[in-house]
């Protein structure tokens, strides 16, 4: 196994530059995941409140005969955008390979441990399985792969709602620009975490043992690592809000007094008046209509909603059209 690898500690100084100057203070979710975030988030799929994992989970169990359908029993490439630790993959995986089908596993995530980690666990279980990971950015790794996955048919997953981390106007941007490395005939499999009792929603990213808390803060633990700041990370709180009308659940952190952060790598210092707060995450929440029109808005044919029992998530499935 060799994952490809590209520097990205640039791109983050940039991005936490750019999103520190900015009013209202921003940070991107796609930092939380070094090493330590990686293994926090684990932890959180885990945590009896997330209740995103194991749906998600349910759905792939029971829609996999289903997916392999829509695959026409053509040899295929299984493309895995933000794979993670891969475990519900896993599931698709045997399913996939229980019923004969034919393909690569490809999965992309910006998180070498994740993806080295992923990697141990597939060579354990099906060592012949062709395994080809890349550790990048999406669009970088999706560029680099239109080159080497020939004109095989393409089934592209998008899972655990990272769709959701986007605005829904971003979504549309993202899953339009997906298309633009994919052809008529390809598919795509999202999952999208939907609108419930926001009660439920909050306490998803409130859990009681505090780990949502941890794995935001350890971005702040991030930056003073790798850029040199001096964030005190006591002083910061992890702050969540849910909206029902737009379905956007909000992550903040607050310093409790006033703070004033250098970041000696990029040379850059920032004041924070008590309780500024700086925003770290979208998880977003949508209803199955408002995703059927997302598909055709990103230029997809929807195809099929696979919800679970409660209908709290759902893996959309869409095809890219004949031009
Ligand atoms: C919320 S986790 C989900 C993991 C897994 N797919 C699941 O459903 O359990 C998001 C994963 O996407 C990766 N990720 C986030 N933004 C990314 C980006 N722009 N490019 C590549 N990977 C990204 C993170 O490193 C992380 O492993």
């Amino acid at each position: 196994m060799t994952i490809s690898q590209h520097s990205t500690l640039s791109a983050f100084a940039q991005d936490v530059v750019d999103g520190l100057s900015q009013s209202p203070r921003q940070l991107s979710s796609k930092w939380f995941y070094d090493d330590r975030g990686s293994e926090l988030f684990k932890r959180i799929m885990a945590s009896p409140e997330y209740y995103l994992t194991n749906a998600e989970a349910e759905i792939y169990r029971n829609a996999a005969a289903s997916l392999l359908a829509h695959t026409g029993g053509q040899p295929f490439d299984l493309i895995e955008l933000g794979a993670g630790d891969g475990t519900k993959t896993q599931l698709l995986i045997e399913r996939f390979l229980a019923a004969g089908a034919r393909f690569a596993y490809r999965p992309i995530d910006l998180s070498g441990r994740a993806l080295s980690d992923l990697g141990k666990l597939i060579k354990l279980r099906w060592p012949k399985l062709d395994f080809n990971p890349i550790q990048a950015d999406y669009f970088q790794a999706l560029d680099r792969l239109g080159a080497s996955t020939g004109s095989r048919l393409r089934l592209v997953l998008f899972p655990g709602a990272n769709i959701g981390n986007f605005s829904p106007a971003e979504g549309v941007a993202m899953l339009q620009s997906v298309r633009k490395f994919l052809r008529p005939g390809d598919l795509l499999l999202t999952g999208f975490d939907l609108k419930k009792d926001p009660a439920v929603v909050l306490a998803a990213y409130n859990d009681a043992a505090g780990l949502t808390a941890a794995f935001n803060l350890n971005l702040l633990a991030r930056i003073n690592g790798e850029l040199g700041g001096d964030f005190v990370l006591d002083c910061w709180r992890h702050w969540e809000s849910y909206n029902p009308v737009s379905g956007a659940a909000r992550s903040f952190l607050l310093p409790i007094k006033p703070q004033t952060v250098t970041l000696s790598k990029p040379g850059q210092t920032f004041r924070f008046r008590a309780w500024e707060p700086i925003e770290v995450e979208i998880s977003q929440k949508y209803s199955l209509r408002e995703i059927e029109g997302m598909a055709d808005a990103a230029g997809y044919a929807f195809v099929h909603n696979y919800c679970d029992a409660r209908e709290w998530f759902t893996d959309s499935l869409w095809r890219v059209p004949n031009p």
